[in-house]
């Protein structure tokens, strides 16, 4: 069910902090994520959640990044430069069918998969790779948008999730996305 890859120049639009009126990143980030931790964020385009993670984690914690598009990374890394949070951002260019996380295996805390799961090409490699990554227990977030996935599509990703290691703990709701919070079995 892989959707089109959203071009680039949406990647201004998606970081306007005008749209911290529909999803604040503090509100939606601070249950899950504090002082210290590895974050994974596959699919951040220009970094509007990405800031906020790096400011969470701290010094003495990382966010890693990746995107297929070097458009998202480069404005990435210019504001997260600008607001003196790049040494914490890890921003890797990855070519799409996988996230390249072997070097992670078992380290991450958390996971934020934002609207990013429907435009990959296997939906299932990607909870295998992730589950992977995190440490038992760690959690990852799961949203997409909902005009663009269907609730029947949904069910689809949650099943693949459970297929690769995750079970589902919760389904909070996040305004104009279908979510889950996923656990690593
Ligand atoms: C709709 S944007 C969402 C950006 C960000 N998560 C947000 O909510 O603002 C999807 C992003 O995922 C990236 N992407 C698409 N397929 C990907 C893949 N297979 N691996 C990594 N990133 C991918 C796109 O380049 C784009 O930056």
């Amino acid at each position: 069910m892989s959707h089109r890859v959203c071009p680039w120049w949406l990647g201004y639009f998606l970081a306007n902090p005008i749209r911290r009126l529909v999803h604040d990143p503090p509100a939606l980030l601070r249950p899950f994520v504090s002082e210290g931790m590895t974050v994974v964020e596959p699919g951040p385009g220009m970094g509007y959640f990405t800031l906020e993670l790096a400011r969470l984690v701290g010094r003495s914690g990382k966010v890693v990044a990746m995107d297929i598009q070097p458009k998202m990374l480069a404005k990435l890394r210019h504001r997260a430069r600008k607001t003196g949070l790049l040494d914490r951002i890890d921003a890797r260019r990855v070519p799409g069918d996988g996230m390249g996380l072997d070097d992670l295996k078992g380290q991450v805390d958390f996971v934020l998969a934002f609207a990013v799961v429907h435009e990959m090409p296997g939906a299932g490699r990607f909870f295998a790779e992730a589950s992977a990554a995190l440490k038992p227990g760690g959690r990852l977030l799961l949203a997409e948008p909902s005009f663009e996935v269907s609730e029947r599509e949904f069910a689809v990703t949650l099943h693949l999730a459970g297929q690769n290691g995750f079970r589902v703990e919760s389904r909070p709701a996040i305004r104009w996305s279908r979510s889950a919070v996923l656990v690593k079995i």
